[in-house]
């Protein structure tokens, strides 16, 4: 029976998230007096080394990220937290900032150090109405104790971490529309190049990252980045959280080392399919994911070996579909949501995903075949990958073209 491996989640449960005091008890705050007293080069150098992967979905080095943004020229720095947390099934980063607020307080004290930054922004959903309230409670505390605020532990290093809120749109967890909405605009994206690293906030280099994505930081500080790297594969290391929900028995939240197999989360941890059913699908990393068929059951969850299948990691989300379940009806769903989220801005992804809609529509009131309206999303889905602005309008092809792999054979 495969174990729990905590890394981001290690402290929940352990201590009251309103009181600093049973933080401090549990050893809070110390992996900052530890990295304040090590060069910022080399708490990079050893991030690059643990091999640690943004969670938020990309999957991008988070070294690497932290090197391109030391380099990058500007007289100010920022950090900026992603908690927007809009992809469907997920609800990995609400637990963390509700449950152990401290532990991503910390990741992000560590990050501004090692790039220089004095000013770090929480960008939370607005609808995570206790997210908010935990982290800002957390956040005076920390201010009090001297945790936050100027010359951190006497290390001469000063930052202050400000809340802003989103307002629900899907889109603004995109960094680059993210950081549109934090300077007060519409949150419309931007076009790549410049990355946030070069010229993010305010035109300065910024620092993005995930709520899982800090948490990992300090105890990759406190164990050192080799015992890091030797969790999980060799491509993906560390742990990640699963969300798994659907049809499963126990739906919830689940740390475990890289290289667990889905099969073994959803009949191990998520215990089985609800009411005995058999397994007929499932949805990997949300909306912008893939649907996979049993097939895929055994396969290492890591970025690479879920890749070679034709599938993505993600977010971490897993949403289950037992037998009589509908990939159709599913993918229905999905593209009413891209609908919704769809900016507006560029015309592939504003016209393309009402018409994926009404592809879908005419099929259900029709009862077409189900092959020839497959090839027809595709065939659309493929003109938005290739002429949309930005990622969303680059997404629907992702599911789609999941079900053409795995589930035609069934139409
Ligand atoms: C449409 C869209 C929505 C996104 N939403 C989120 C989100 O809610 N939270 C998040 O961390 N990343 C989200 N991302 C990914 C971010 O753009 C970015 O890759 C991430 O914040 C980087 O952090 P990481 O390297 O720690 O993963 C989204 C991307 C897209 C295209
Ligand atoms: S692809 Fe969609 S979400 Fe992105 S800019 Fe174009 S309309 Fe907006």
């Amino acid at each position: 029976m495969i174990k729990e491996k905590r890394i981001a989640l290690r402290n929940i449960g352990n201590y009251n998230p309103g009181s600093i005091d049973e933080y401090l008890k549990l050893g809070g705050y110390k992996n900052v007096e530890r990295a304040l007293k090590i060069n910022p080069d080399e708490i990079i150098e050893t991030i690059i080394k643990s091999n640690l992967r943004g969670r938020g979905g990309a999957g991008f080095p988070t070294g690497l990220k932290l090197k391109f943004t030391t380099q990058a020229f500007g007289d100010q720095k920022y950090v900026i937290c992603n908690a927007d947390e809009g992809e469907p099934g997920t609800f990995k980063d609400r637990i963390i900032m509700e449950m152990d607020p401290h532990l991503l307080i910390e990741g992000m004290i560590i990050s501004a150090y090692s790039i220089g930054a004095s000013k770090a922004f929480i960008y939370i959903r607005g609808e995570y109405t206790e997210s908010i309230d935990s982290m800002k409670f957390a956040l005076n505390q920390a201010s009090e104790k001297g945790f936050v605020g100027d010359n951190i532990f006497n290390s001469g290093f000063s930052l202050d971490i400000e809340i802003k809120l989103g307002a629900g749109s899907y889109l603004c967890g995109e960094e680059l529309a993210l950081l549109e909405s934090l300077e007060g605009k519409r949150g419309y994206p931007r076009i790549k190049p410049p990355f946030p690293a070069e010229k993010g906030l305010l035109g300065m280099p910024t620092l993005i990252n995930n709520v899982e994505t800090f948490a990992h930081i300090p105890y990759i500080i406190e164990k050192g980045a080799d015992h890091y790297k030797s969790l999980g594969t060799e491509k993906s290391s560390g742990t990640k959280i699963f969300t798994i929900s659907g049809d499963v028995k126990r739906p919830g939240y689940y740390e475990t080392e890289m290289g667990v197999t889905l099969r073994q989360l959803i009949y191990e941890f998520a215990g089985g399919i609800k009411d005995n059913k058999k397994f007929y699908a499932a949805i990997l990393g949300g909306a912008a994911g893939t649907f996979v068929d049993e097939s895929v059951l055994d396969t290492s969850m890591g970025y690479e070996t879920l890749k070679d299948k034709g599938a993505v990691l993600g977010s971490g989300a897993i949403m289950v579909m037992s037998e009589g379940r509908s990939v159709f009806d599913m993918t229905h769903s999905i593209l009413k949501f891209f609908m919704h989220e769809s900016c507006g801005k560029c015309v592939p992804c504003r016209i393309g995903t009402v018409q994926l809609l009404q592809i879908m529509d005419e099929a259900k009131n029709n009862n077409k075949d189900k092959k020839e309206i497959l090839n027809k999303l595709l065939n659309e889905s493929e003109y938005m990958a290739a002429t949309s602005l930005c990622p969303l309008g680059q997404s629907p092809i992702l599911p789609i073209k999941s079900i053409k792999q795995f589930f035609e054979n069934q139409f």
